[in-house]
């Protein structure tokens, strides 16, 4: 069985690797030819833990091309796997997955199943099957079937690998059979549904997990209000195992490629195709959406108007383990502290290249290291917990300043060497006037 996988980005790539390393030839095809070469080359276009490794391990049986052409024409199986970024009025753009469709039509040459992995709204597995049929050149046969993934960046490999659960929808008993030879070597629980279904899976799961962070976010909030503790409530609540603990970690919102993209997408969705208003999705983009200044604004109250103050940010990409900076809450709290005048210094362990590109009209200053960063200036902004500031020496960095912590990396008896300690959900530390 020959499998293409159309699409080289975190699910495309590590959907390839995957499927390589479980003993399937898989074909990588992408537009991008420098990408194609760097792969070629045995070296991964994304950071992302044993990528790399299992792509080297596997070279025998993956090849990487952009002659979509021959590769969709030798294919049993064709995954779509290309990016569904998000639009200006928060829908999904489906232009890449329209193309992919088109040229598997105009190519394919022998009976074949297209998965689609890419994350699209209810319904377009329909479009995807219409738009090959309309555009179909031989006479063959092909099914259309639905595959979402769950994988977080950082872990991508380990959660394909080890997937909880394989979503496959598709009312096709063939399409089911060849699904199952895929997965089958994986040895995971492989759940069948309708195409529908599986689409709306995808949604159901990422925006839950959206939500559960704005709900403990909006409860921190509160408990600063009212005097209790975030970290203590969590505590209490994950006793309960309806409940449970994960998800609930309270701080600055969510960001990365899914969660604020799969949360507009579904909410539009609903609201423009259908008139229906996901009223809790609305409330997760809304408190997340505050939550990512919500720093700023409480060291505006503090401390007064940033115009000509230097500030420190430790910490820009979305979480730590990942160079991605996409959403993450570094970019509204630099366009805040700019418009505000702060003079911001700033250090990443991994994403200081990317926030380059990111940041390329705002005036940062990179630092090489969390103590020079946190030496420029009198008032720090943790907006990422990478472990490196985890395990920071508090006395050295911290003394006799305001640190704001958005990710609540320490515990409040700790910092008494600040002038102000801040984070979420929890009670302010003021130390020195
Ligand atoms: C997520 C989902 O976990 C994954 O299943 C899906 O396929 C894609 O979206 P990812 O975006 O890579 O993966 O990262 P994740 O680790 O889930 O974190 C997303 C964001 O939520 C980060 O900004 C993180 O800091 C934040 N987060 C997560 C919290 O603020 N609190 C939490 O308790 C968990």
């Amino acid at each position: 069985m020959i499998i293409s996988v159309a699409g080289t980005g975190y699910v495309g790539l590590v959907t390839a690797v995957c499927l390589a390393e479980k003993g399937h030839d898989v074909i990588c095809v992408d537009i991008d030819s420098k990408k194609i070469d760097i792969m070629k080359k045995g070296v991964s276009p994304i950071y992302e833990q044993n990528l790399e490794e299992l792509m080297r391990k596997n070279r025998n049986r993956m090849e990487f091309t952009v002659d979509y052409a021959s590769a969709y024409r030798k294919s049993d199986v064709i995954f779509i796997g290309v990016g569904t970024p998000e639009q200006e009025d928060g829908s999904a753009n489906l232009n890449y997955v329209r193309t992919v469709s088109k040229q598997i039509a105009e190519n394919i040459e022998k009976d074949c199943v297209v998965v689609v992995k890419s994350t699209v709204p209810i319904g377009t597995n329909d479009e995807v099957e219409n738009c090959i049929k309309l555009n179909l050149k031989n006479n063959v046969k092909f099914e259309v079937v639905s595959n979402p993934e769950f994988l977080a960046q950082g872990t991508a490999v380990r959660d394909t690998l080890e997937a909880k659960r394989i979503i496959i929808g598709t009312e096709s008993e063939r399409a089911k059979k060849i699904m199952m030879k895929i997965y089958n070597p994986f040895n995971l629980p492989m759940v069948f549904m309708s195409r529908k279904s599986a689409e709306m899976t995808k949604y159901a799961a990422n925006d839950f997990l959206a939500l559960k962070i704005s709900y403990i976010n909006d409860i921190a909030n509160l408990c600063e209000i009212v005097g209790a503790d975030i970290e203590e409530v969590v505590r209490g609540m994950a006793y309960d195992d309806r409940i449970g603990s994960k998800f609930l970690k309270a701080g600055i919102g969510y960001g990365g490629s899914c969660f604020p993209k799969d949360t507009k997408a579904l909410y539009f969705y609903a609201k423009n195709r259908h008139g229906y208003e996901t009223k809790t999705i609305k409330s997760a983009i809304d408190v997340n959406s505050s939550q990512k200044t919500k720093l700023f604004y409480l060291a505006k109250k503090h401390i007064g108007n940033f115009d000509g103050v230097n500030v420190t940010i430790l910490g820009l990409t979305f979480k730590p383990g990942t160079d991605d900076l996409r959403e993450s809450p570094s970019i509204d709290m630099v366009a805040c502290l700019e418009k505000d005048g702060a003079i911001i210094h700033a250090y990443d362990p991994v994403g200081t290249s990317i926030a380059k590109k990111v940041f390329k009209d705002k005036q940062i200053q990179y630092c090489n290291n969390p103590i020079e960063a946190c030496s420029k200036s009198e008032i720090i902004f943790l907006l990422t917990e990478w472990d490196e500031f985890i395990k920071i020496d508090k006395t050295i960095a911290f003394a006799n300043k305001y640190v704001f912590d958005g990710r609540n990396c320490y515990s409040p008896k700790d910092m008494k060497m600040t002038k102000a300690y801040f984070s979420i959900g929890r009670a302010y530390q003021i130390n020195k006037k």
